[in-house]
Parts: structure tokens; sequence; C-alpha cells
């Protein structure tokens, strides 16, 4: 977290915008299909769960969720328990959630804490936020145990780019790091969590993913809010290894802008990032939206929306204004409408009357991410 950050565009995310300004065709020239079952066979979500989401690092929340030394929050989302911390040092972790001693639960539930001291609610086992045993009752009744052998068990972990990635298995992390140039570029670290909410999804993981990787539906399905700020089809996107990368503009304005100027830039180009496995970043003009998708089921998705401002606010209109954008994006444009919309999906495939889905040419994004998806399977 001492890297120096970059506050300006990275040669990538400039080359995306000028090849949306230059009006090059931005769309694949043919129309391809899914299986239908590849959203509803149970075998398929366990063959995914084992090929992706119990292998690859995923990220599991922002830096900001933790954003002093010494805080813990409990983490049960992905169906295993986990607790995250950032010790005294500001190292971030990711721990089972199971003391050391009979595997009791440690923290029980709730909010970000700020917690020198990790008390097992059993015993009174106590550990600092960088998982270290330091203390336990009686210890005279442990004879030659070393409180160094008791050390909470941790992921495999990393903090990078303003993003907290963990892994089930040892890992290759490289990646997650490889990609924080990009995040750096919007201090994403440096960002505030304003507000996070967890949606509970009638819907296959990868119909959340679908809505964000093409812009067909902007105009129509978010018609009553988002859509007229947006021109369709006005889109392009690349690959950065597993993951990609895409820009929407706002047509009318796009030639006239300085691309060198980042502030301009962001105002007419939304950037959003579309992370291997299930991690969706949409980098709005002043604020980003992080959404980390959390399957539970082969129909059943949890998703954590956490909304990230530059500062924090200071005053009540500052909070009045980013609890609208909050409230047009969490319960309008995600809840209402992008999630809503996969779980008519979900609902229309299970029915089994369709053999396969069609996807047109604004919608490549979708045909390379399950491409990937097959790569990672086979
Ligand atoms: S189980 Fe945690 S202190 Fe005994
Ligand atoms: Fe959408």
């Amino acid at each position: 977290m001492d890297m120096p950050i970059r506050r300006g565009p990275t040669e990538g995310q400039l080359a995306l915008a000028r090849r949306l300004a230059s009006g090059a065709p931005t769309t694949g020239d043919s129309i391809s299909t899914v299986a239908a079952s590849v959203y509803t066979d149970p075998a398929r979500f366990a063959a995914e769960k084992a090929a992706l989401f119990d292998r690859l690092p995923t990220v599991i929340a922002p830096s900001a969720l933790l954003p002093d030394s010494n805080m813990a929050v409990t983490h049960d989302g992905f169906g295993i328990p986990l607790l995250l911390t950032r010790d005294k040092q500001g190292v971030a972790h990711v721990f089972w959630n199971v003391c050391r001693h009979r595997g009791t639960r440690l923290i029980e539930t709730g909010e970000v804490q700020k917690c020198p001291r990790i008390v097992c609610p059993y015993h009174a086992w106590t550990y600092t936020p960088d998982g270290a045993l330091v203390a336990l009752p009686r210890p005279d009744t442990f004879p030659g145990m070393d409180k160094a052998d008791h050390h909470l068990v941790e992921l495999p972990n990393v903090e990078a780019g303003g993003l907290i990635w963990f892994a089930r298995q040892p890992n290759d992390f490289s990646d997650a790091i490889g990609l924080a140039p990009e995040f750096d570029a919007f201090d994403l670290a440096g960002h505030h969590l304003f507000r996070r909410r967890v949606h509970d999804i009638a819907s296959n993981w990868k119909l959340i993913m679908d809505a964000f990787l093409e812009g067909y539906h902007v105009q129509r399905l978010h018609a009553q809010t988002i859509g007229r700020f947006f021109t369709d089809g006005v889109s392009v996107a690349d690959q950065l290894g597993i993951h990609q990368r895409s820009a929407v503009g706002r047509n009318e304005y796009l030639a006239e802008i300085d691309h060198e100027h980042w502030p301009q830039l962001r105002a007419v180009i939304t950037f959003a990032y579309q992370l291997f496995p299930a991690t969706i970043m949409i980098m709005s003009p002043d604020y980003v939206n992080l959404m980390v998708l959390m399957p539970q089921d082969v129909g059943r998705t949890l998703v954590e929306d956490f909304m990230l401002i530059p500062q924090p606010p200071t005053t009540a209109e500052e909070i009045e204004h980013w609890e609208k954008s909050w409230t047009l994006l969490d319960e309008g444009v995600f809840g209402g409408e992008d999630y809503r919309a996969a779980a008519l999906g979900q609902s229309g495939l299970s029915s089994g009357s369709l053999e396969t889905l069609t996807l047109g040419t604004l919608e490549t994004g979708i045909r390379k991410f399950h491409d990937q998806v097959e790569r990672a399977l086979a």
C-alpha cells in the first residue's frame, strides 16, 4: 500500500478511450449461442465451484472495508466462516473465523469493529488481528504448548490496488497484483466505503455477470434510470488476461475532450471491470461501485454491493448527495433492474423450454466470458 499511486489514466485505459472516440466499429460481427443448461444444471454448477471458486483468487472486499489498523469483520458469503482483519501494522488478512483451541466460531457476527484483541467467547483464548495467539487463561494447564503453534489459520490472500483477494488453496496472486495500476489510476485504495449491502438473488451467478458484459440492454432495461446518460451501443472492451475491461461512452462529448485530462475523461466514459470469475467494478465519474458475487447454488447468488466515494462526507448535503446515488444504483439500477433481469432469466431458463440462448454482436463480452469459463473447466 506504500507504492506511489498514479492518479491518471494508464496507457491501456487511454488506448481504450481513444478507440471509443475514434468511432471505429466496437462490436463483434457474428451471433453465437450459449447452452441454457450452463445456468440451470446442478452438475455444471458443482464443476464451476470446483474449477473456479474453490481454486482461483477471488475478490472478497474493497480495502476500504477495513479503513484502520486493528479492525475485524466476519464474512460468511462464500459459505465458509471467514474473518477479515487489518492488523496493527495495517496489513490485511483473511483467516478462518475459528478458534485454535476447540474450533469455536471466534467473532459471532456483526459490523466492522475496532478490535486490538479478538477474544474467543468459549474459554477466552485471545488473538491479535495479525492472527497471533497472545493470551489464554490458566496457561499452566497447557504444559509444553507453544502459543506460536496456535496462530489463527490464514487463507492465501493479498491486498492490491484497493482490493482484498483471497483463495481457498495456495495460489499465485501475480494477476491481482498486476491489475493494481488499473485501480490505482482511480485511487481506489484511497476511497471511503459509503454503504454496502448484500442482495439475495434467485439467479445463476453467470446471468448476473452477463448483465455487466453487454451494453445492449442499457437503453431498454435502464430506460427509467440511467439509460439517458449513455448512447446506444457506444462501448469498447478488451481483455486483461482472464479479466475484461470495458468503456461505455457518451458519444456527443467524446470527440471534444482532452484525453489526458482524467476527470474530463471519466465524466464522459464509464470504465468497468469484470474480474474473473465473479467480481464487477464500475467506475462512475465520481464514485465506484464494486459488486462481489457469491454463488450459493445453481439458481441462487448473493451479491454484495459496495459504494466507494473519494473521501468521507463531511456535511449533511454531501451525505444526502451520496445517499441519492446509492439509492439510484443499489435499489434502482442494480437491485430493481440488472439483478431483477437476472432472476427473470433464471425463471425462464429453468422452465427447460429453451435449449440455447442467442447473443448478438453487442453481446460479445458475454461470449468471451463464457469462453473463459469453458477454458477454466477444461
Ligand atoms: S474454543 Fe476458543 S477458547 Fe476454547
Ligand atoms: Fe445494466
